[in-house]
């Protein structure tokens, strides 16, 4: 059944760009304008933060809904909050009332007055694209691109058709250099080659390609807003080269050039653990910088995955320990059985009024039937090393729900003055975290049961002292040591 020209909705199409940008009172800048303008099929706009990139991205959408009477449009992004934010919070503040037919905030689709539509939506999960398995559409726009994987990418560009003669149905995406999709976005659009992973590489053709470049400079509203730049300016190097001049080549000097998202990430829910699969967390406390905590586990063949996230700051001890026990909870098996918790070593030192950091925090995780914290194994140099082997040997993976810390490892460099470690910067808890994590479990000479045990049960009152060792010993006996093969254990241990 083709689609059956309706004259008054017709009527209300509108080819011509500028009269377009009238009647929609946008007026794009030079570089959103060359974002329009490009013909290519697929489009990417952007490179740093703040040129308007979502913006142009929705008005593209909205313009090519109206070319055509009756055809869809639309609009991604990687997660709901994310999507409410930007792209639909434009959309309620910039487009004036009269210029749609009608919004149904339900499904987030707006109709325009010649019956094309324009839908809002994220995709959560990796398989969340297939949700648009039946559908069609004009023109497909992904609002930071780079957090979406080459799979969905793929498969949206199956969604891409219009039955109208002479149509061009195209997508386009925005984003920032970085994040999981960083490797096959820059591939296609800022290398101009097939993306590793890709179904059929011969068939790549890079004429389908254009990337606008735009930095934070092509939006007057920002280019003397001081305040802004400084913000950006004070991001850690490789971040701050990436925002503000849209730089795809910063990860030079990166420590974890061995960190590939496709294959060091797997899907959350393709994480199963078994209810006595050993598990651990590992925390970064932090308060003005957020505290960063990580959920591990060993799987069955030995290795590890860090399968769960939570990354927050301003939370005191108390607040921290309730956020941990709430979420310690596996969806099939109930509360998790977590066998140790590393803090940060500085939390032990930390004190406010009587109690350190630590101490507080242990009587929250305690109340909640958790262990107390220890503290966790600060050997930078052979955390990273010990990382870096792991994901060289495929033995560390790392779930998808781990936004930041997929975000944090890429970023991190060298540090010229000493290169075996990392250069300190704001924004690197995610990766302290996950290193505490898996130095401090997986490091073959840790300390033995009884050692820890001492240290862990601080419980001062010698009834609940004995309850506690005793739940500690029976946990102890209970878990299997984590597996690792010899290959890539730390030299010299
Ligand atoms: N053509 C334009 N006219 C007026 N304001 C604009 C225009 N393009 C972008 N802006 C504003 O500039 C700010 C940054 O735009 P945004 O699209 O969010 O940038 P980016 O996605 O590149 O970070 C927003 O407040 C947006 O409304
Ligand atoms: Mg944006």
């Amino acid at each position: 059944m083709g689609i059956k020209p309706d004259k008054s909705k017709a009527k209300n199409c509108i080819r011509d760009f500028d009269k377009f940008c009238k009647k929609f009172q946008y007026e794009p800048f030079e570089r959103q304008k060359e974002f329009h303008e490009s013909d290519a099929k697929y489009r990417l706009f952007g490179g740093a933060a703040g040129p308007g990139k979502t913006k142009a991205l929705l008005y593209e959408a909205i313009y090519q809904a109206h070319l055509y009477p009756g055809i869809d449009t639309l609009l991604l992004r990687r997660t709901f909050p994310e999507l409410e934010a930007s792209l639909i919070t434009y959309f309620r503040r910039d487009v004036p009332r009269e210029l749609y037919e009608k919004y149904n905030e339900a499904k987030h689709i707006v109709t325009w007055l010649n019956g094309s539509t324009t839908r809002f939506a994220y995709c959560d999960n990796e398989n969340d694209v297939y949700r648009y398995q039946g559908a069609e559409y004009l023109f497909i726009g992904l609002d930071e691109l780079t957090h979406f994987t080459l799979k969905q990418w793929q498969f949206l560009t199956s969604r891409l058709r219009c039955r109208i003669g002479g149509s061009k149905p195209c997508m386009a995406g925005a984003t920032n250099p970085g994040n999981i999709g960083h490797a096959w976005v820059k591939a296609l659009w800022v290398d101009r080659a097939p993306a590793p992973g890709m179904e059929r590489p011969d068939q790549y053709d890079p004429g389908d390609y254009q990337f606008i470049h735009a930095t934070i400079a092509d939006n007057p509203h920002y280019a003397d807003d001081d305040g802004y730049k400084k913000t950006l300016g004070q991001l850690p190097e490789a971040l701050r080269r990436a925002f503000l001049h849209g730089e795809w080549d910063v990860y030079a000097g990166q420590y974890f050039d061995v960190f590939k998202a496709e294959r060091h990430t797997i899907r959350a829910e393709q994480v199963q653990l078994e209810a006595w699969t050993p598990r651990w967390i590992s925390i970064d406390w932090g308060f003005e910088h957020p505290s960063a905590v990580y959920w591990h586990a060993t799987r069955a063949d030995g290795s590890v995955v860090t399968y769960r996230e939570f990354v927050q700051n301003h939370l005191s001890p108390r607040m921290l320990a309730a956020a941990i026990a709430e979420r310690s909870v596996d969806r099939l098996n109930g509360a998790e059985r977590i066998r140790d918790i590393f803090l940060s070593p500085d939390a032990f030192a930390q004190r406010t009024a009587d109690a350190s950091i630590a101490e507080q925090l242990g009587d929250g995780l305690a109340a909640a039937g958790l262990p107390r914290p220890t503290p966790a194994d600060n050997d930078r140099v052979g955390g990273w090393m010990l990382m870096y082997q792991a994901l060289e040997a495929d033995h560390w993976v790392i779930a998808d729900n781990c936004t930041r810390l997929i975000e944090n490892l890429p970023t991190l460099t060298r540090d010229p003055e000493n290169v075996e470690d990392t250069l300190k910067c704001d924004g690197d808890d995610p990766a302290d975290a996950a290193r505490y994590g898996l130095k401090s479990a997986l490091d073959p000479g840790r300390a033995p049961a009884d050692v820890v045990a001492a240290e862990r049960v601080t419980a001062v009152d010698p009834t609940s002292r004995a309850i506690w060792m005793k739940k500690f010993f029976a946990e102890e006996t209970r878990r299997v040591a984590p597996v690792l093969p010899r290959r890539w254990r730390p030299q010299g241990r």
